[in-house]
């Protein structure tokens, strides 16, 4: 599809010249999963080589670009927020606003028509339309609409424009073939798709010059990875062999098609993280077979089964409550399940219903928001219980962590995560380590989120 032009509204003025500062200046705000992070990176990119500068003073900018996500319908209601506080500024100065991502792809024209005052949509396959898009809107008071999805594109070339810090990200594939019944990222992340693993692994030798010494591999079911000969166990070790690295995690894994190889893989290789995040969305096999999820809650058990024999292995999961007719029963399984696994980390949702989604049309959205609301709330509760309890019982212990910056709290303390992804603080003290060490705390304080302690007498030495 190409570029719709469409009238601007009377009130945005022509903006000054990007020259006067060397380049537009553009402020961009991301929400949603780390797939959205990812993909602000290649943005800032692919902007970058085309003059555009950025700015995190919002104030400052010509244009603002919002990267959306569309999974909820409360992470829609953050957008609109959003979006009418720009209003009155795009008035008052002439301001050109976009808007990319899953919510652009989702609800393409129907955003553009109802908001007057948004310039540009772009979706996650067609950002290196953009600068030609703003540059239309800002030079030309163009309307600008690109929406395609693409069975090719990865970006392959795109070099993501980078922050600091030692943690890095890689998408290795994109899009979603699942169809799960609830859920809309197939329709805006559209068909899966892999990247070569050469360009990968070059990514992550990248990473690692620039001091990057964790990674995170991304995809909507990594367990679809597929280029030639190459599955993702294959990937994964091949990335974790990278030298410099040390530590690699990835996410997520879908339980219906998990290989024993990738299993391997993470027991065996020393620096994959003993972690996997594996969302188990409901214990109900009804619920499941709804959902269309592609497993049994005694598939699920069986493969907890296999991981948990592998090792200590830490579990994280996703769950949705009130999914369309989920009884008081079949929650209560879910909730019985949850107590029983003892993850680490639980993400809880309320069902919220998307559109042209199959459970849209299938199945009516018949739960109450009350009811909802109780049952997220009492497995969020129950976790919170489990998460605690974990986390004290390594209250004396030491634990490895690797330090990944300042504490939120305080420039005076570092905070990391051990391998299972529990977040550490501990003061800095006077010992000269440098984030991407590992370190040895020993464990003093816990709540369900935060381990806090002291940094050992014989810290670990970096490898
Ligand atoms: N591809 C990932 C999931 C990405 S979405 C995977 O399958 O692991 C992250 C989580 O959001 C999902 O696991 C699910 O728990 C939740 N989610 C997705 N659609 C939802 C909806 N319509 N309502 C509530 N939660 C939803
Ligand atoms: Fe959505 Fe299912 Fe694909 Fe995950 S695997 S992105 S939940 S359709
Ligand atoms: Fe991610 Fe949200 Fe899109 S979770 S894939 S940004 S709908």
């Amino acid at each position: 599809m190409s570029s719709t032009p469409l009238l601007l509204p009377k009130s945005l003025k022509a903006l000054t010249s990007p020259n006067e500062r060397g380049g537009y200046q553009v402020y961009m705000e991301t929400f949603g999963c780390q797939m959205n992070e990812y993909d602000t990176e290649l943005v800032r990119s692919i902007m970058k080589a085309r003059g555009f500068q950025f700015t995190p003073v919002d104030e400052e900018a010509d244009v603002v670009l919002f990267n959306t996500c569309a999974i909820r319908e409360n992470a829609h209601n953050r957008l609109y927020g959003h979006l009418a506080r720009y209003k009155a500024r795009k008035k008052a100065r002439g301001l050109v606003i976009g808007v990319l991502g899953c919510m652009a792809q989702n609800l393409k024209l129907e955003l553009l028509e109802s908001r007057s005052w948004i310039d540009v949509l772009v979706g996650p396959d067609a950002y290196r339309r953009l600068p030609d898009l703003l540059t239309d809107a800002l030079e030309h008071q163009r309307r600008g609409l690109a929406v395609d999805l693409s069975e090719y594109e990865t970006y392959a070339q795109i070099v993501p424009d980078r922050g600091d810090g030692v943690n890095g990200w890689i998408a290795v594939m994109r899009g979603c073939d699942n169809f799960c019944s609830f859920c809309v990222v197939p329709y805006t992340r559209g068909r899966e798709r892999s990247r070569d693993p050469e360009g990968i692994l070059e990514e992550a030798r990248r990473l690692v010059s620039q001091g990057v010494r964790q990674i995170t591999l991304l995809g909507q079911n990594v367990n679809s990875y597929r280029s030639d000969a190459w599955d993702f166990a294959r990937l994964l070790v091949a990335v974790a062999d990278v030298p410099g690295i040390r530590r690699v995690r990835f996410t997520s894994p879908h339980p219906k098609d998990f290989p024993p190889a990738l299993l391997d893989a993470v027991a065996q290789h020393p620096i994959i993280c003993n972690q996997i995040h594996l969302p188990l969305q409901s214990a109900n096999d009804r619920m499941l077979e709804r959902m269309g999820r592609g497993y049994t809650r005694r598939e699920y058990l069986t493969l907890v089964d296999a991981i948990r024999k592998k090792g200590p292995m830490v579990l994280t999961t996703d769950l949705i409550c009130g999914f369309c007719g989920e009884t008081d029963e079949e929650f209560q399984e879910t909730y019985d399940l949850v107590k029983e696994m003892e993850y680490q980390a639980a993400f809880v949702f309320k069902y919220s219903e998307r559109k042209h989604t199959i459970a849209a049309r299938k199945y009516p959205d018949d739960i109450s928001e009350q009811i909802k609301g109780y049952r997220t709330n009492q497995i969020i509760e129950l976790q919170k219980e489990i998460s605690l309890r974990k986390n004290q019982a390594l209250i004396g212990t030491p634990v490895e962590v690797m330090i990944e910056g300042d504490a939120k709290k305080s420039d005076q303390q570092w905070m990391g995560h051990t391998e299972y992804n529990v977040t550490v603080v501990w003061p800095k003290g006077s010992a000269a380590h440098l984030p991407g060490d590992l370190v040895s705390i020993s464990i003093q304080d816990a709540t369900p989120s935060t381990l806090y302690g002291n940094a050992s007498e014989n810290p670990l030495s970096p490898f």
